[in-house]
């Protein structure tokens, strides 16, 4: 009995997994034969028990495993569509020797798939119960060979050191030393970096005395724990007893002219339309969030929608540039009688019609020089203590243990000016 039961469980897990693998192709999340071969032999549905088997082999459907008080994720069976894309980025090959940051089990056994017996998978968690879990479903796949570790990544994995890929799948604010003390020459991290407020899965090489992107792609991930820990601030600029209606997340380093905006949201509104095209929007909306002197991402409650006080595009949180009480946010409209939508922008506050502009100005930019180049901008990340005149030009953001600068190579103006460092903007 027992036996039929898990005949047609593993049956029709085949199935869903072959389905699955096939829509990531056809998406291009899925672009190389060892990632294909790896995402078709795990079982994905060992590592989701309780979950119904169809969900496990959702291909873009992440499933949430522990909660804090707030309800808020701290840890999940992370997607397999960003899974696969970051095992792209990361190609480790036959032999190699891996640490992954964030346990679930199922990406350690795709990593351990693609190094083979000869390679090394280490899994790190900081939560016991987390690494109990992943070490459970390790066994009942059979991946006993995956080491599941309980640690703090902020210090890395030293034992076992060098590696020749690091693989982060918690949401980091900073790149800790120890990553890069642990790394082996010629070696690769990546990791989902948080940039003013916007997250990557960036791919970071070495490159004499700091670390060089050679792709980046749109992630979302649970927040890093621990001593590398970095909240974002959440400043409402509408809202009542039950908390922000409308709010602005910002990076903690800049000061706002809070009172001023929460009084220009209220006011009525400056539209802009652009002419460009809105598609490609992590492309675009990464290039505003790294050239707007000062930046945060608008997010509002359905119920602030509804009302008619934001547009429906700060829902998913819209990218807004800040100049004093004044701020602008972008939106999107279909184009009549075409499948296409135009993208603008929506101003509040007394330098509305030069904030609209000045954003408008910035989306043709990017239309022009950077729709079609990937990967478009450069990110670098220096030591803490590299003086700023070794760095090169670009969007200067200061971190805890590095100096990270994102560039835009090859622009028609030559690189972006030096803008300085971003504490010092919205003062
Ligand atoms: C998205 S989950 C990992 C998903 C997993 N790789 C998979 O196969 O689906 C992120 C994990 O990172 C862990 N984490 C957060 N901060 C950490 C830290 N500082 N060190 C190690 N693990 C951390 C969380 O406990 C959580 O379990």
């Amino acid at each position: 009995m027992t036996t039929t039961c898990s005949t047609s469980t593993a049956d029709a897990a085949s199935v869903l997994r072959e389905a699955m693998v096939r829509e990531l192709r056809e998406w291009g999340a899925i672009r190389s034969e060892p990632v294909e071969q790896a995402a078709l032999t795990v079982p994905r549905h060992l590592f989701a028990p309780g979950e119904p088997i169809e969900a496990a082999y959702e291909p873009n459907k992440p499933l949430v495993v522990k909660r804090d008080e707030q309800g808020l994720a701290l840890s999940s069976l992370s997607a397999t569509h960003i899974q696969v894309v970051m095992l792209e980025q990361a190609r480790p090959e036959p032999g190699m020797r891996v640490p992954e940051v964030g346990s679930g089990g199922y990406n350690a056994v795709l990593i351990a798939e693609m190094v083979g017996e000869s390679g090394t998978v280490v899994s790190l968690d900081i939560d016991a119960e987390i690494v109990e879990r992943a070490r459970d479903c390790l066994k009942a796949a059979g991946y006993e060979r995956v080491i599941v570790a309980r640690g703090d990544a902020e210090y890395g994995y030293a034992d076992g050191a060098p590696w020749d890929r690091i693989i982060v799948t918690a949401g980091a604010w900073d790149i800790p030393p120890a990553w890069i003390e642990q790394l082996a020459p010629g070696g690769r991290i990546v990791v989902p970096l948080r940039m003013r407020g916007l997250t990557r899965s960036v791919v970071l090489e070495p490159d004499g005395d700091h670390l060089v992107s050679t792709d980046y792609h749109l992630c979302g991930f649970v927040p890093m724990q621990g001593a590398g820990r970095h909240d974002q601030r959440l400043i409402p600029l509408a809202g009542g007893p039950e908390g922000p209606e409308v709010g602005l997340r910002v990076e903690e380093e800049q000061r706002l002219d809070v009172a001023g905006m929460r009084k220009a949201l209220c006011a009525p509104a400056v539209q802009r339309w652009s002419g460009v095209d809105f598609d490609h929007v992590d492309e675009l909306d990464f290039f505003i969030g790294m050239s707007a002197p000062v930046f945060g991402v608008l997010a509002a409650r359905v119920s602030a929608v509804d009302s008619g006080l934001v547009d429906p595009a700060a829902k998913r949180g819209a990218p807004t540039l800040i100049r004093g009480a004044s701020f602008a946010y972008r939106t999107a409209r279909p184009v009549e009688g075409t499948e296409r939508y135009e993208t603008g922008v929506i101003a509040h506050g007394p330098e509305a019609v030069a904030v609209a502009d000045e954003y408008v100005e910035l989306l043709r930019r990017w239309d022009r020089d950077f729709r079609h180049r990937r990967p478009a901008a450069r990110i670098e990340v220096f030591p803490a203590a590299t003086p700023t005149s070794d760095l090169p030009k670009g969007r200067l953001i200061e971190k805890a243990h590095s100096r990270v600068v994102v560039s835009w190579p090859g622009t028609r103006e030559g690189l972006l000016r030096h803008t300085g460092i971003t504490h010092r903007e919205g003062t």
